[in-house]
């Protein structure tokens, strides 16, 4: 009987590898012979250590399973898929997974991440076989035809940015995995790496051949060790089949790729000084322009593109523009991997396409607050995304939608708050994350996020309230428009949404009231 138990970091961090452990012990104990897969996760973590056991019928859940319940399981024939407490009957009838549209992450959790033979069996390298097909003018103009925009947060269009690194003279060109994650409440970079590396590394030899760039690198944060020797394993026996590093699977073209380890530094995720670091500097912002697509790694054109945006190439050389194309709202094409996190009975990753509405990510995937007391806030789009209020949880998640009400989808990630949070305190939190993480070259980012959180307490405190917010609204326009990158720019995004929405908070009246 094959059972999977995840290897993902979310399992392991609730005690996978104990429950593994329990599992073969148990039926060594009971003369049975077992086969213990360790795939990723499936994303529906509130029931990590989530085991599947592997029935003529499909794969039936368990979860979320403790060593100490393993015993009880194989007493009640779980080796059978029959019934317990913990039992959810096939993992594929679990609604939180039933409902979604996994594109990007199809694989996750269904196979070895490593095995290259799950990886074949389950569609993986289909998408490279055509791009090798094609030239790269082709692949550039699938990529652009699908509508895939920038799945790092900014949404700019993939295709157009490899068109510019195409049309880019030079022999020396790169392809940059941008997974320095560091948003916080967001996990799909690293649930993808370490669930299904492959397509990661399909999606950049794709990206190669289209620009016509024969080396690659990923440069993944420290914070992701088992991210990092995920992929680590996945690149020598890519290069062990004649994938990577040489002649790709005899088509008389190359593409090689290396993993870099960054070293903790939120900044180092935008582009710019990710570019640095990787050059072996200080992770500073450089001024654009030159874009990296012109002038990147070593002064080199550069296509640098996030995990998501990446891993989504494969599906859409696979299945064609259209296919891809199809799912979505307005000019937001596709899927995003919504991530649940915070004060959420059902934490989690949700594949949809765009179009879907917070309260649904919310209430129908979640299942309302952890806590049981009513949901208040939620931030949308990492520490840089706006708070929303529940009045604003109806509008589609789509980029240009959630523009129009100064909020921003971002990389996706949802981080929700009951009602004893104190939004003033959020807004200070904003301004203390630009401090600590800002990178210095810019004042209004280095000085006005200090400054931000002194005329933040003084509100707090009842210190001339009204001319103090007025201070704040100042300090936030002037760190909106004279920022240069989107930290000292985007940090804006919480702290006037708490002040416009949660006004209470700060003991003053709505913006509209004044
Ligand atoms: P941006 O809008 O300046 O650029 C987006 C991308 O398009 C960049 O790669 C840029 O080089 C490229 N680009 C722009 N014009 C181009 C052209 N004409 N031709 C070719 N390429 C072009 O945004 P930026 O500063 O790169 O990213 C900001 C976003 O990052 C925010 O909106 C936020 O959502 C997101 N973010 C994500 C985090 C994460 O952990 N995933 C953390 C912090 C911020
Ligand atoms: Fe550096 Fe902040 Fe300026 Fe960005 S906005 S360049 S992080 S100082």
């Amino acid at each position: 009987v094959t059972l999977y138990v995840p290897r993902d970091a979310a399992a392991l961090a609730v005690g996978a590898d104990a429950v593994a452990n329990a599992i073969e012990q148990e039926a060594q104990q009971r003369g049975l012979s077992v086969d213990i897969v360790r795939n990723g996760s499936r994303g529906l973590l509130w029931l990590e250590t989530l085991v599947e056991v592997a029935t003529p019928d499909g794969r039936v859940a368990y979860g979320p399973v403790e060593p100490e319940d393993v015993a009880g399981l194989f007493e009640a024939g779980w080796l059978q898929g029959k019934a317990h407490a913990l039992c959810h009957g096939q993992t594929e009838d679990i609604p939180y997974l039933k409902k979604q549209e996994r594109l990007t992450f199809a694989r996750v959790g269904i196979t070895d991440p490593l095995s290259l033979h799950d990886y074949a069996a389950h569609g993986g390298l289909e998408g490279l076989r055509r791009a090798l097909s094609m030239t790269p003018e082709q692949i550039v103009e699938e990529v652009t035809q699908s509508g895939l925009r920038g799945r790092g947060g900014a949404a700019f269009p993939a295709g157009i940015k490899w068109k510019t690194v195409l049309a880019a003279g030079g022999a020396r060109k790169y392809i940059v995995c941008n997974a320095d994650e560091g948003d916080s409440g967001t996990f799909s970079d690293r649930l993808l790496m370490e669930g299904d590396p492959y397509v990661l590394i399909e999606g950049m030899t794709i990206a190669g051949l289209a620009v016509g760039a024969t080396s690659g690198y990923l440069y993944v944060r420290s914070e992701y060790p088992h991210a990092i020797a995920a992929l680590q394993q996945a690149i020598t026996r890519a290069r062990d089949v004649g994938w990577l590093g040489k002649d790709i699977h005899g088509s008389g073209r190359t593409f090689d790729l290396e993993v870099r380890v960054g070293a903790g530094a939120y900044i180092c995720g935008e582009e710019t000084s990710l570019l640095e670091s990787l050059e072996g500097k200080r992770g500073v912002v450089r001024a654009k322009p030159p874009l990296p697509a012109i002038k990147g790694l070593f002064g080199k054109p550069t296509v640098i593109n996030n995990v998501i945006t990446l891993a989504s190439v494969p599906t859409i050389l696979a299945r064609g523009a259209a296919y891809y194309r199809d799912y979505g709202v307005g000019r937001s094409h596709g899927t995003l991997p919504f991530q649940l996190a915070g004060n959420l009975k059902q934490g989690g990753l949700v594949e949809k396409a765009f179009g879907l509405t917070l309260r649904e990510l919310l209430y129908d995937y979640g299942g309302g607050s952890a806590s049981g007391r009513p949901l208040r806030a939620v931030q949308v789009g990492g520490p840089l995304g706006a708070y929303l209020p529940e009045s604003q949880w109806d509008v589609p998640l789509d980029y240009e939608a959630y523009q129009k009400i100064s909020a921003m989808v971002g990389h996706g990630g949802l981080v929700a708050f009951d009602d004893t949070v104190d939004m003033a305190h959020m807004a200070r939190y904003a301004m203390t994350f630009c401090a600590v993480e800002s990178c210095g070259k810019c004042t209004p980012c280095r000085i006005g996020s200090t400054r931000g959180a002194e005329v933040i307490d003084k509100i707090r405190d009842g210190r001339q309230r009204e001319q103090n917010v007025e201070l704040l609204r100042d300090l936030c326009d002037t760190m909106l428009g004279g920022s240069l990158c989107a930290l000292g720019g985007m940090t804006p995004y919480p702290v006037l949404s708490a002040l416009n929405h949660f006004p209470e908070d700060f003991g003053v009246r709505a913006p509209a009231d004044q």
